[in-house]
């Protein structure tokens, strides 16, 4: 139990968001005391971080800051410069599950390509009934079965689609699960569609790539909702050049903003997103993040704690 009301230091890579989140828990938790972090300023004392891709300085211009509360679900952004037993927490769900969910369908009936005759024969006046889309066909592989990920899976399982789910560690579910290099493989072999919703760690940096594409079944269709790194971009473009990959829905970029010059933009194969599969919801963000520093506060564990050897 610590005395006094909690403490926060906002840190973002932009000046505008960080005053954005800081007036946002103002707002919410009027007798809190809220800072901004700016690189170089002297230490505030603040016992909690609010962050997302903070200032690798953050940890040693803050040294009273006890934990730390990451504004998204993934925490690759801080994995270098984190001190290693420094709690650590990730927004669970939040309101980001369904968006995803939501999103890998779009990249499902973008594979399937149940909708395209119909948005050619609206556009012509065309009346003309096809058949439905057989769903055995467009078996889904889940990468990553964390809280998103088994969102993802769940809804698209739901639907009759066959959902294959892969994970670190074997996950019990209502489709069958997979874990291990030869789980992997598996896996992908029994799929069409790759939707990936892994952390991104040592393990996961270039998971897809040659070889794991090439154990898809052909014309197969890539739906990227985690991050930019997990995948290997000359890879994928060969495989779209190839035909092993009919297309691919892209959330996440090695760089973002994706370069004007990089061949993604305008590929007839890729369709390019904007970093928007899951966007923090101000509410839930405020609610799950503000509730976790409250019981912290009073000396209570709290959820959501990331191990920072695993990196999620
Ligand atoms: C977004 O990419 C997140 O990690 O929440």
């Amino acid at each position: 139990m610590l005395n006094g009301q909690p403490h926060l230091i906002v840190a973002t890579p932009r000046e505008s968001e960080t005053q954005r989140w800081a007036q946002h828990f103002r707002d919410a938790y009027p007798d809190w005391r809220v800072d901004l972090f700016q690189p170089g300023q002297a230490a505030t004392g603040a016992q909690y971080a609010v962050v997302w891709q903070p200032d690798p300085l953050l940890f040693s211009q803050e040294p009273s800051v006890r934990a730390v509360f990451n504004l998204g679900a993934g925490v690759d952004a801080m994995a270098a410069s984190i001190p290693s037993d420094m709690p650590l927490y990730r927004l669970e769900d939040a309101g980001m599950a369904e968006q995803m969910a939501e999103y890998a369908l779009y990249g499902v009936l973008q594979a399937t390509g149940r909708f395209r005759p119909y948005e050619e024969q609206a556009r012509e006046g065309r009346w003309k009934a096809h058949r439905p889309v057989d769903r055995k066909q467009w078996p889904v592989a889940v990468l990553g079965l964390g809280v998103i990920g088994r969102k993802v899976a769940d809804v698209i399982a739901s639907l009759g689609y066959p959902v294959h789910g892969w994970s670190r560690t074997l996950h019990q579910a209502d489709f069958p699960t997979y874990a291990g290099q030869a789980g992997l493989h598996d896996c992908l072999a029994a799929s069409r569609i790759l939707v990936n919703a892994l952390p991104l760690t040592a393990q996961t940096r270039g998971l897809i790539n040659e070889d794991t594409l090439s154990r898809l079944q052909p014309g197969a269709y890539l739906i990227n909702l985690a991050r930019g790194a997990h995948i290997v971009d000359q890879d994928v473009l060969d495989a779209l050049d190839s035909g092993q990959l009919s297309g691919a829905l892209l959330d996440v970029f090695t760089q973002e903003p994706l370069p004007a010059d990089h061949p993604y933009w305008g590929h007839p194969g890729v369709m390019v997103t904007p970093h928007i599969s899951g966007i923090t919801l101000r509410e839930q963000a405020l609610e799950q993040i503000g509730s976790r520093i409250a019981l912290l506060h009073q000396g209570q564990p709290a959820e959501g704690r990331v191990d920072v050897r695993l990196g999620y």
